[in-house]
């Protein structure tokens, strides 16, 4: 039977897609900082979760924002995704297995950061590094219907590691001049890391932050549709204060705002990208 979203209401039966019983993993970056990159993952997590998939956040950023969101503290954590990079020459589902915390959110578990994560990003990419991520998640595929990892906002062992093991990137990119060179940056990286694996990595630009009342959100927006084009979700993401007051309540903002401008236009991303993953398969 379809279930039907608990923060949309019946006009978003997420669950009439058919996504087959494989994990979906995506990676939500920008070597931008500040533009929500966390606020996309917490959100889509929610929704998911909402939508009845058992989900697993990934924490890739040493500042650890989304470990806080369910607070975590990054500073005292002793298992996190570091461990997985300590003991990537042995890793097995129980190493896995022990990093993996619940929340108080049903369906939604994480994988935290703490502050160790750091001096990774010092470290070359060689020695298996760059797939450390990516095999940690296949001994773990079975337990999770969706994987959504949150990432720093620069480029190195962390980032490329998360590029590796998803299948659809996201970017979040702020309806402002100055976030379109960093639109440029994540996308050279992506061009980089395809021309390695031979084929480029689906991906979604997510307009985020837009007013509408502001001339400076509406020229940006149009320029970023221009000059991206197909590539640039049809919907954007309004500048929404009840996302700020979600993270400070620790809460996933389509649990504590489900009828917020912000959320409906994330469960419409959210929809937007299950039914792309099932175009491209
Ligand atoms: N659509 C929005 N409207 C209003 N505020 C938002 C929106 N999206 C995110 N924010 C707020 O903007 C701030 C930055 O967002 P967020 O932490 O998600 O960005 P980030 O890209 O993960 O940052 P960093 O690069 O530091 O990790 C947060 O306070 C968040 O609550
Ligand atoms: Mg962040």
């Amino acid at each position: 039977m379809a279930r039907f979203c608990l923060s949309c209401g019946s006009n978003f039966p997420v669950d009439t897609i058919d996504l087959g019983s494989t994990v979906r993993i995506w990676t939500v970056a920008n070597q931008k900082g500040g533009v929500g990159k966390t606020t996309t993952a917490v959100t889509l997590a929610g929704l998911a979760a909402d939508a009845g998939r058992r989900v697993l956040l990934l924490d890739l950023d040493p500042h650890g924002s989304l470990t806080a969101y369910f607070r975590h503290n990054p500073d005292t954590l002793d298992a996190s995704v570091f461990s997985l990079f300590e003991n990537r020459k042995q890793l097995n589902d129980m190493i896995v297995g022990q990093v993996i915390m619940p929340t108080k959110f049903e369906r939604i578990h994480v994988i935290p950061a703490s502050v160790s994560l750091a001096t990774l990003e010092r470290q070359a990419i060689g020695d298996g590094m760059g797939l450390v991520i990516s095999k940690a998640l296949q001994m773990v595929a079975a337990d999770f219907d969706q994987v959504i990892i949150d990432c720093p906002p620069q480029l190195g062992v962390l980032l490329v590691n998360a590029l590796a093991a998803c299948e659809h990137l996201i970017i979040p990119v702020q309806t402002e001049f100055l976030a379109i060179k960093g639109l440029d940056r994540i996308l050279n990286t992506l061009a980089m890391l395809s021309r390695s694996q031979k084929k480029l990595m689906p991906h979604t630009i997510v307009p985020v932050m837009y007013d509408r009342r502001t001339q400076a959100s509406v020229t940006s927006l149009r320029t970023i549709r221009n000059q991206y084009g197909e590539r640039v979700w049809a919907g954007k993401i309004p500048i929404d204060t009840r996302l700020r007051d979600a993270s400070k309540a620790g809460v996933p903002a389509n649990q504590f705002a489900s009828d917020s401008r912000a959320v409906l236009a994330y469960a419409s991303l959210y929809k937007f990208l299950l039914q792309d993953m099932v175009r491209v398969a």
